[in-house]
C-alpha cells in the first residue's frame, strides 16, 4: 500500500498536489512518501518480529535509496542499515543510524572502509572473502580492537530474477562459496582480533518466488550446525534481502511480508540466533514517483514517441534491466494512446516504455515514473551533462526538497581546464 492517490483528478502523494510541487519544484523531480516508507518499514518490522532468539535487526539496503531523509526516516523508526562504501557508512552514521545498528557488506571493500567501520564501531562485517578476512585481520590487529564479522556465504542458489541482479548463483562473485564458507569462519576464529560470530547470505532482489530463499535459509542452516557442531557459537544469522515489490499494478503482487516472515519462521525453526533482514526495495520502491513533463509528442514512422524531460540517466531501471516502470498522467483525461515513451538522451536505450497504452498526453502535460524510491535517483548520472534532478519529500501537508538540482555550472565546477589549454598562446604539444 503507498500515499500515492489521486484526488480532484489530480496525482497526489499524501496530502501534496504532485501538479503543484511541479510547478514550485519544476520538473523531473523524484517525490517520496515519509508515510509510505514508515508503513513498509513497520510492516516487514512487524512480520519479523519475534523471529531468531528476539530482536531481529531490520537493517536497511541504504543502496536502495541513500538521501539522508530517506534514511533518516527509518533511522527515527528503529531501523539498522546495511552498508557496501564508505560513504554509504557515513551516510547511515549521518542520519542518525547507531553504529551498532550498522552491518558493512559488499565484495570489495578497502583497508580504510573497514578502518571507518571499525572507527565508528559498527554491529559487523559481512567479509566475502578469505582475502577479506586477512585485510580486515590486519586492519583491526593494527587498531587493536576486537571485530565480529559474518561470512558471507555464497550458497549457490538460483534466486530466479533478472541476471544483473542475482547474486546467490554459483559463479557470482558475491560471498564465500559455501563449500569453503566454514572453513572460512574457523580460519577468522584464528586470528587474535577477528570474532566471527555469524553467516549471512543475500542472493539476489526483487525475488517473487520464495522456494530459493527458503532452499538459501536450508543451506545456512546447516552449516551453522556444522560449525555449532565443531564448538563453535553461531549467534547471528543474516538472511538478506530481495524481497521484490508490485511494479506492475495489471499482475499479480510478490508475496506479502507475512508471508515471506512465514516462511523464514518455518526455515529457521529452532535455531537460537539473532536473526538480521537487509530490505531495501522493499521499504522505499513504492514510496517514490519520479515525475516528469512531456517535451512533445512525435509521430515516427511506424510508433508515436512521448518525448519526456527525464532521461536514463534519471531512471536508469528501464535500459539497464528492461525494467517496467508504471507511467501515469498526473492529470490524467479520459482518452488513452498506445505510445513509446522515450528521454531526451542520444541513446536508443533511452526508453521507459515501448507501445504501451498509457493516458493520453501532449506537450506540457506532466506524468509520473511509479516504483521509482527504489534504485532510482541513487543510480542516475549526468550523462549528456544533465544536471541531477531534485528530490522532494512529503510528509503529510509538509514537503521539503532533500536533495537540490545540481545545477550545470556545479557540475561543470568539478572540472578545469588543464594549464597547457589555459594559456592560448602555449604551443601545441599533440
Ligand atoms: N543486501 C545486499 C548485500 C545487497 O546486495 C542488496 C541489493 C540488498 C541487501 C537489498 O536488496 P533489495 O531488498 O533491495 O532487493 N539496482 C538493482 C538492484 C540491485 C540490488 C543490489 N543489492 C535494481 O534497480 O533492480
Amino acid at each position: 500500500m503507498d500515499h500515492f492517490a489521486y484526488r480532484d483528478g489530480v496525482l497526489h502523494a499524501e496530502d501534496v498536489s504532485l501538479e503543484a510541487l511541479a510547478d514550485r519544484v519544476g520538473t523531473p523531480f523524484y517525490c517520496y512518501s515519509a508515510a509510505t516508507i514508515a508503513r513498509h518499514f513497520e510492516v516487514f518490522s512487524a512480520a519479523v518480529a519475534g523471529l531468531g532468539n528476539g530482536d531481529p535487526l531490520v537493517a536497511f539496503a541504504i543502496k536502495a535509496n541513500p538521501n539522508l531523509s530517506v534514511v533518516a526516516t527509518l533511522a527515527r523508526l528503529g531501523a539498522g542499515a546495511d552498508v557496501v562504501s564508505g560513504g554509504e557508512l557515513a551516510r547511515a552514521l549521518a542520519a542518525g543510524v547507531p553504529a551498532g545498528r550498522i552491518v558493512f557488506s559488499g565484495v570489495g571493500k578497502q583497508a580504510h572502509e573497514l578502518a571507518a567501520g571499525i572507527d565508528a564501531g559498527i554491529l559487523q562485517f559481512n567479509v566475502e572473502s578469505e582475502a577479506e578476512i586477512a585485510m580486515l585481520a590486519e586492519v583491526a590487529a593494527a587498531k587493536r580492537k576486537p571485530v565480529e564479522l559474518a561470512i558471507r556465504v555464497n550458497p549457490a542458489v538460483n534466486p530466479g530474477t533478472h541476471a544483473k541482479i542475482s547474486t546467490g548463483n554459483k559463479d557470482s562473485k558475491f560471498g564465500v562459496p559455501i563449500e569453503r564458507a566454514g572453513a572460512a569462519f574457523v580460519a577468522a576464529a584464528g586470528h587474535e582480533w577477528l570474532r566471527p560470530i555469524g553467516l549471512a547470505a543475500h542472493i539476489g532482489s526483487q525475488l517473487t518466488d520464495l522456494a530459493p530463499i527458503e532452499d538459501c535459509i536450508g543451506r545456512l542452516g546447516a552449516l551453522a550446525a556444522e560449525l555449532r557442531g565443531a564448538g563453535h557459537a553461531v549467534t547471528r544469522i543474516d538472511v538478506g534481502g530481495g524481497l521484490g515489490v508490485p511494479y506492475r499494478r495489471d499482475q499479480p503482487p510478490p508475496p506479502e511480508p507475512t508471508v515471506y516472515a512465514e516462511m523464514v519462521a518455518r526455515a529457521t525453526r529452532g535455531w537460537d540466533c539473532r536473526l538480521m533482514f537487509e530490505p531495501g526495495r522493499m521499504i522505499v520502491g513504492n514510496a517514490g514517483v519520479l515525475v516528469s513533463s512531456v517535451i512533445l509528442v512525435k509521430q515516427g514512422a511506424a510508433k508515436t514517441f512521448v518525448v519526456t524531460d527525464a532521461g536514463m540517466n534519471d531512471l536508469l531501471r528501464p535500459s539497464l534491466y528492461n525494467a517496467w516502470h508504471d507511467i501515469v498522467a498526473l492529470r490524467p483525461a479520459a482518452d488513452r494512446i498506445t505510445a513509446t515513451v522515450v528521454g531526451p538522451v542520444c541513446e536508443s536505450g533511452d526508453t521507459f516504455a515501448e507501445d504501451r497504452d498509457i493516458h493520453a498526453v501532449a506537450a506540457g502535460d506532466r506524468i509520473a515514473f511509479l516504483t521509482a524510491g527504489a534504485y532510482g535517483a541513487t543510480m542516475a548520472s549526468t550523462y549528456n551533462s544533465r544536471p541531477l534532478v531534485p528530490e522532494v519529500m512529503v510528509n503529510g501537508v509538509d514537503w521539503a526538497v532533500v536533495s537540490a538540482r545540481n545545477e550545470p555550472a556545479a557540475m561543470q565546477a568539478l572540472d578545469s581546464v588543464a594549464p597547457w589549454l589555459a594559456q592560448p598562446d602555449s604551443p601545441r604539444t599533440v
